[in-house]
């Protein structure tokens, strides 16, 4: 038979002044309208609460379904905040629960004690103590406890009740201050991920992929046919050679355009963050995760998700990727649930993939997962007369952007941009020609209707190492010598620079370049798609 005392039956012992309890309650009122952290409004709560009924171990939990979680501690171990006490299997706390005020224990009470062993600079068993808990209740809902143990028996027979009242009061007050700077908080957040997934879904209309070359309308087709599917794609190609306008433009040719596209930079996020970023978390996860939080894959429910950077995932990290895909399951850290996402994955890296396998860097089992249609996007120097395409096309932004009525390439600046390597590619053509605009511009005393940019601006001639390397033939069943190598490629550049002279000098007439290097135009418009320059 339980031997139990409700305080609020016993006769009310007054041995607290009001100034003793102004004392204690003044802080925390002071405490409601500042702006504090959690664990900081919790701690004073239990620091007030101790101040005012001395006590050796006080808590303060929350209930969250049929489970108290601690949320602070005071004279308890540290690893109580650890501890997940269910309900159910703890009658002395499912009594505390059950009524509407406080609770206080006799001393013989032969219920066991949630904290056994658990007070401070006390080993083994408690033997005989004083435990007093008070369920707390916000919006008439009971919202967890806040209990009082005393080692010594007697403890809390002098407790006044008025104040334990005004307290309680008090604590629910602060409670719910916590409660709702969280939940505007969660609002906020969720309000500004729905802003990140509108702006994506909407991002002022995606850039134009340019060009006409062989190689670009195959990307082209290739992009076309791949997007009808839900396909996983593996973009890939060097740097700066546009894998994330093929990204986007996979998207928005899929059945998902209308649906979000969310792109993660896996290089970008530090290690610790991939997981949270990738999956979400639930409020208490860790610290700092203060509320719940969805993960890209959530945001990307229905549409497409793009893990740009890829190759830089860490391993641990691909394990769990690799499990969502296959199962299509999420779960949030921190979370036991799964749930079920809908997603199309796209993933891009200028890293070989098989090469960070074979060197241990990359889940064989992943790169499998996501190459199920590797997507190769050419680098520039294959792509021919594509340069000047491109070059117009960010010529045309420049002029724009400067005000100026025409924004020209000379001729001798045209043979240039053709006979560069561009080891970085369009982004590379894109800053030069921004670049070069802005230089040439400058040097003007007047600002100028029409400005024409010469080869001499553009400072490529200097960069002689990297001027274009003749094409790639195809691999041959048998390599060939290092002279046969030399001498073709001797052959090739010749034919390159002789054919882009002559467009130079008469300004990028193909007619009259073939007159002047006496073949007929037909040779010529041959000799031209096998240098990649038609
Ligand atoms: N075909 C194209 N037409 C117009 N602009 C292009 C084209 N290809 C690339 N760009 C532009 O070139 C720049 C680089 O492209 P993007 O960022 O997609 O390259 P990337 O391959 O992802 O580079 P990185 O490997 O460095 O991430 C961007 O400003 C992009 O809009
Ligand atoms: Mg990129």
């Amino acid at each position: 038979m339980v031997n139990k005392t409700l305080v609020n039956k016993t006769p009310l012992v007054v041995n607290s002044t009001a100034k003793e309890l102004l004392d204690a309650l003044v802080p925390l009122m002071q405490d409601l309208s500042r702006d504090l952290s959690d664990t900081e409004r919790y701690r004073r709560l239990l620091q007030s609460l101790r101040a005012l009924f001395p006590s050796d171990a006080t808590a303060l939990l929350r209930l969250d379904g049929d489970t108290l979680v601690p949320l602070a501690i005071d004279g308890l171990t540290s690893d109580t905040l650890g501890r997940r006490f269910r309900v159910a299997e703890h009658p002395r706390f499912a009594q505390l629960l059950a009524q509407s005020g406080p609770t206080r224990f006799a001393a013989d009470s032969n219920l066991p004690d949630p904290y056994d062993g658990l007070v401070k600079g006390v080993s083994g068993d408690l033997e005989v103590h004083d435990c007093l808990g008070c369920p707390l209740f916000i919006g008439g809902r009971p919202w967890g406890l806040l209990t009082l143990d005393a080692l010594d028996p007697a403890r809390f027979d002098s407790v006044d009740m008025g104040a334990l009242e005004a307290f309680l009061s008090l604590a629910a007050a602060t409670v719910s201050v916590v409660e709702r700077i969280d939940s505007l908080a969660r609002t906020s957040e969720q309000e500004h991920e729905r802003a990140e997934a509108y702006r994506q879904a909407s991002a002022p209309s995606r850039r134009e992929m340019i060009g006409a070359s062989k190689q670009h309308k195959r990307l082209q087709d290739e992009i076309a046919i791949v997007a009808k599917s839900d396909l996983t794609v593996l973009v890939t190609g060097e740097t700066g050679v546009g894998k994330e306008l093929v990204a986007s433009a996979i998207h928005a040719l899929s059945p998902r355009a209308g649906k979000p596209l969310i792109s993660v930079n896996c290089a970008a996020l530090p290690d610790t963050l991939v997981e949270s970023e990738l999956f979400g978390h639930v409020r208490g996860a860790f610290s700092g995760a203060s509320s719940d939080r969805r993960g890209k894959f959530e945001l990307a429910d229905g549409g497409t998700l793009f893990l740009d950077e890829v190759g830089e995932l860490p391993l641990a990290v691909q394990a769990k990727l690799l499990r969502v895909l296959q199962n299509g399951q999420l779960q949030r850290i921190g979370s036991d649930g799964e749930h079920t996402v809908d997603v199309r994955l796209i993933a891009a890296t200028n890293r070989d993939l098989a090469h960070e396998v074979r060197e241990g860097r990359f889940r064989a089992d992943f790169y499998h997962r996501l190459s199920v249609y590797p997507l190769v996007v050419p680098p520039l120097r294959e792509r021919g007369r594509d340069v000047l395409l491109l070059a117009g096309y960010f010529l045309e932004e420049n002029r724009r952007r400067l005000g100026l009525q025409s924004l020209r390439l000379a001729a001798d600046a045209q043979t240039a941009l053709l006979g560069y390597a561009w080891p970085g590619n369009v982004r590379e053509l894109e800053h030069l020609i921004g670049r070069t605009a802005l230089k040439a511009l400058a040097a003007h005393r007047e600002r100028p209707r029409i400005l024409t940019l010469q080869a001499a601006d553009f400072g490529l001639s200097d960069a002689a190492g990297q001027l274009i390397s003749p094409p790639q033939t195809e691999p041959a069943p048998q390599a060939p010598s290092p002279a046969q190598q030399d001498f073709r490629g001797a052959v090739t550049s010749f034919e390159r620079t002789l054919l882009l002279d002559a467009l130079a000098r008469h300004d990028q007439n193909w007619a009259a370049a073939a007159r002047d290097l006496g073949m007929d135009r037909a040779n010529l418009n041959r000799l031209a798609r096998r240098l990649g320059l038609k």
